[in-house]
Formats: structure tokens, C-alpha cells, sequence
């Protein structure tokens, strides 16, 4: 595994736009069930951390681990792929927005169901294309990422026998992830906006340059407007994200 985690690079400015949304946390909460202890992986700053139960949270990132609130629960320096608690001694284990950064997604997922009785993971399908075809950004400015294997929720699902319940992203959405500007497009003009999503670092600095400037110009011209119109009206998105229970 490594020992250089990338969000010790990537995460220095993570808290600024990335936070709780609670009308998915909601979500999240009620598919972990009547779980009294919960455990975190992949928990960063302890974004979506439910506040009425025992958690312990797991992070690799020194970076990350150094921006948990004072009052969070006590974190764990360790990557999913190999847990360090016995077998079955949570109730629970989450993963939220991080199963695609993992080494081994599907080892990791297994940890989880070795360590812990329900499994709740939110990531993203792109097996069905629908995140690539219907989400702006990626369809008319980041074409390359539909090359990545960004979250492949499905296959996912299929490892842990876990069932899917689509996320739906509102349209004020308060955790700045990737698709969360759906209705918003000026924001991820915004660089802070863009240091908040490792996908801006993924596709590396000459394709979001690009990307950036296409945006802008298109804003600037109401093209965007134009081919987008429809989504003005929306209170929320189906851009592909998915909660696994299993
Ligand atoms: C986008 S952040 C999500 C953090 C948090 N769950 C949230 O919702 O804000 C992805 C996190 O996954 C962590 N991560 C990367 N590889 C990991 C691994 N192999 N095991 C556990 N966590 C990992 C990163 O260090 C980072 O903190």
C-alpha cells in the first residue's frame, strides 16, 4: 500500500468547500439502520460522521486526518484495504465519495464486510454511461474522463450483494464534490471550487485549463444556457450517484 496517500498533496484546502449536505446525509443515516457503531473509511474531515452514534473513523491522509473538527471521532491512520479491527466488531461501515481513490476497491469492500455486519458505500455508477452522457461537464468539457474508471457502482454492488438506491443531488447541494455545481456552473470557475474535487487533478492542468476556459466562454456567450436550459427548473439531479446497502 502506499505510503505517500495523494489527499497529503491534494486535501491541504479540502474543508473549505467540502462539508455535510444533509439532505444526503439523511439518506446515508437511515441506511446504516439501527447501528450503534459505525465505522468511517475513507473519512477525511468526518463529512457525514451521524452524530447519534459511536463512530470510529479510518484515513490514511495526515493531511486530511489534521482538518477533523477537535470534537470528531477518534481517527485511525489506515488504508481500507486492510483494516486493522477483528472480524465483525462494528454494527456499520461507510464509505462516502471514496471507494475510486482506493488501491483495491473490491479488497477494500471486502475489509469492510469482514470488520462490520451492513455495509453503506456512495459512489457512482458509470457502467450504465448515465453520469457521463447527462452530467454537462463531463459530456461537453471533459470528455476524457469518460475513459477513467471513476466508480463502477454496479460491479460494486455485485461483490458485497449489496442493493442501490439512487442519490439524488439538489440543486444547492453544500458538499462541493464533482457534480455538485450541476446548476451552478459559474462555480467551478471558481479555482477553490475545483482544488475541493480531485478530479480537476486527475485530468491534469492542460485539460482543465481548457476545460475552464470553454466553460467560461460558453457562459460568457449563453451557449450553456442554451443546452442546458432544462435543468434550470430542477430541484434535483440524477447524475448516477448511488448508496450501496448491503
Ligand atoms: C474525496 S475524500 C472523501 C472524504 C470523506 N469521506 C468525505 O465525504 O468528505 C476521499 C478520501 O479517501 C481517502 N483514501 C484514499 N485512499 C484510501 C484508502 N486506500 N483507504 C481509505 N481511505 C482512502 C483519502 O485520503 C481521502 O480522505
Amino acid at each position: 500500500m502506499s505510503n505517500d496517500p495523494l489527499y497529503d498533496t491534494i486535501g491541504t484546502t479540502y474543508a473549505v468547500t467540502r462539508r455535510t449536505e444533509p439532505r444526503i446525509a439523511a439518506q446515508v443515516w437511515a441506511a446504516l439502520g439501527a447501528a450503534r457503531t459505525v465505522l468511517n473509511v475513507g473519512a477525511g474531515t468526518g463529512s457525514y460522521e451521524p452524530p447519534d452514534r459511536e463512530v470510529t473513523a479510518v484515513e490514511p491522509s495526515a493531511v486530511m486526518r489534521a482538518q477533523r473538527p477537535a470534537e470528531a471521532a477518534r481517527c485511525v491512520a489506515a488504508f481500507a484495504e486492510s483494516l486493522p479491527f477483528e472480524d465483525q466488531s462494528f454494527d456499520a461501515a461507510m464509505a462516502f465519495a471514496t471507494v475510486h481513490h482506493w488501491q483495491d476497491p473490491i479488497a477494500g469492500l471486502l475489509e469492510m464486510q469482514r470488520v462490520a455486519r451492513r455495509v453503506v458505500v456512495f459512489t457512482c455508477d458509470t457502467t450504465e454511461q448515465n453520469w457521463r452522457r447527462r452530467f454537462w461537464l463531463t459530456r461537453d468539457y471533459l470528455p476524457e474522463l469518460a475513459a477513467s474508471p471513476v466508480g463502477l457502482a454496479s460491479e460494486f454492488a455485485r461483490v458485497i450483494g449489496a442493493r442501490m438506491e439512487p442519490v439524488l443531488i439538489p440543486w444547492d447541494c453544500v458538499d462541493g464534490f464533482f457534480e455538485a455545481y450541476w446548476r451552478r456552473p459559474e462555480a467551478y470557475l471558481d479555482e477553490n471550487v475545483r482544488r475541493g474535487i480531485s478530479m480537476w487533478t486527475r485530468v491534469g492542468p492542460d485539460v482543465e485549463q481548457r476545460a475552464v476556459r470553454s466553460l467560461r466562454d460558453d457562459l460568457a456567450s449563453g451557449k450553456w444556457a442554451e443546452r442546458n436550459h432544462e435543468l434550470l427548473d430542477l430541484e434535483a439531479a440524477e447524475l448516477g450517484l448511488r448508496l450501496l446497502i448491503a
